[in-house]
């Protein structure tokens, strides 16, 4: 006998009563600003593609809200997040620590700096990289020879470790960076969907050496397409920049490019956007936690589910609305999953995780139990900041 044959429709009434009659996509942007305005003026004075003061005011105004000394705008997330490892000292045949359970562009962009990923457990209480349990298992795999950190099981060095905060969760980063600096291992963050996350005020991406953030049409906040390094090193962000920019010496009229690199720049016209979304951030900031507010009421008298919160001393983006089943109710997950969809409300399991795809299986790896049972059990919710009319 199913002991809850209505766990579907459970889950379909709750969040049908949360966002109301209307079909309802996953995350849909809201140009409610100066969107307009400002991707107007680009139109009427030509200014769209490679440079333009937007860039610039971009790159300034991302600074200023994550309190990171520099920010340089790129094409999208995964472009930056490669670059970012490449200045983390990332070399082909390295290996690089990411969490099995990510979006594939984490570990693409490994690959595309040429290096492998090691793939790390995650932990129920963030849904990012586990620190304790890794710090086991760098002990266990990792020997210093001259200095650097060898998986003694592969030979190749480990040269970083992305924690990814997954869905605008924060992984522990004062914890993450000691564990960091003890091997001795550089820490880039995949920030992506973490704009407007914080732990004890400081704001993610900040922590590591660098920080990737994407404006994906997606994200809590969208260029259509585009991504962000953020970093305190300042020469770090002009090594960014001139790698992101075809490494053009700058000059008036002359061509000159002193080394191979990039054309990742993100143009004008994306910026533009970008700038008047980041004026609109509070607000999608209140609304989604006015609507994680509704979610948690609503799901409150299920025992089956429960509405995946921030935790002590971090302030979430709530970018995308997390339901986790609790394990007994885990077969259920694809019921669930349809009974949703069926009914116009937009639902999606979380990624499958990265190291049963094709091109990643045979990557190193912890024993990775937290994310294989976790990722039967994820399914997020409609999280459009509009669903929520009047912000809280
Ligand atoms: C965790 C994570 N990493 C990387 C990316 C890549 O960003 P982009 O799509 O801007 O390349 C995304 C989003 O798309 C993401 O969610």
């Amino acid at each position: 006998m199913n002991p809850s044959p209505s766990l579907a429709q459970a889950v379909t009434e709750r969040v049908r009563a949360v966002v109301g009659a209307q079909r309802v996509a996953l995350h849909e942007p809201s140009f409610q600003g100066n969107e307009w305005a400002y991707v107007k003026e680009c139109l009427d004075t030509g200014w769209v593609s490679s440079v333009g003061s937007y860039v610039d005011r971009f790159e300034r105004d991302l600074a200023a809200y994550t309190g990171a000394a520099h920010a340089v705008v790129v094409s999208n997330g995964t472009s930056g997040l490669q670059v970012a490892l490449q200045l983390a000292g990332v070399m082909p045949g390295d290996e690089v620590v990411i969490p099995v359970l990510s979006f594939v562009a984490t570990a693409n962009a490994v690959r595309h700096c040429g290096a492998w990923p090691h793939f790390a457990d995650v932990d129920g209480a963030t849904l990012g990289l586990g620190v304790p349990a890794l710090a086991d298992h760098l002990d266990a795999v990792l020997e210093q020879r001259d200095g650097v950190s060898i998986n003694r099981h592969s030979g190749r060095r480990v040269a970083a470790i992305v924690p990814m905060h997954t869905f605008g969760h924060p992984v522990d980063m004062p914890a993450l960076m000691a564990l960091a600096a003890r091997h001795g291992i550089a820490v880039v963050e995949d920030a992506a969907e973490s704009l407007g996350s914080f732990i004890d005020g400081r704001h993610t991406g900040t922590y590591g050496v660098c920080g990737m953030l994407s404006f994906n049409g997606n994200k809590i906040v969208t260029t259509g397409g585009g991504g962000a390094l953020i970093t305190n090193d300042a020469q770090l962000a002009r090594r960014a920049k001139h790698l992101t920019t075809t490494a053009k010496q700058p000059h008036p009229w002359a061509f000159f490019h002193d080394e191979v690199a990039y054309n990742y720049r993100m143009p004008n016209l994306n910026a533009a956007l970008g700038c008047a979304q980041l004026e609109q951030l509070p607000n999608f900031l209140r609304a989604k936690r006015a609507l994680t507010q509704r979610y948690a009421s609503a799901f409150a008298d299920l025992p089956q589910a429960r509405l995946f919160l921030e935790r002590p001393g971090t302030e979430v983006n709530y970018w995308l609305q997390t339901l986790i089943l609790e394990p007994g109710a885990a077969h259920e997950r694809d019921a669930v999953l349809a009974a949703t969809n069926e009914a116009g409300l937009m639902t999606r399991p979380v990624w499958e995780l990265l190291n049963s795809l094709p091109m990643y299986r045979d990557c190193p790896s912890m024993p990775l139990p937290v994310a294989t049972d976790l990722a039967g059990r994820i399914v997020n919710l409609p999280s459009s900041p509009q669903l929520v009319r009047e912000p809280a």
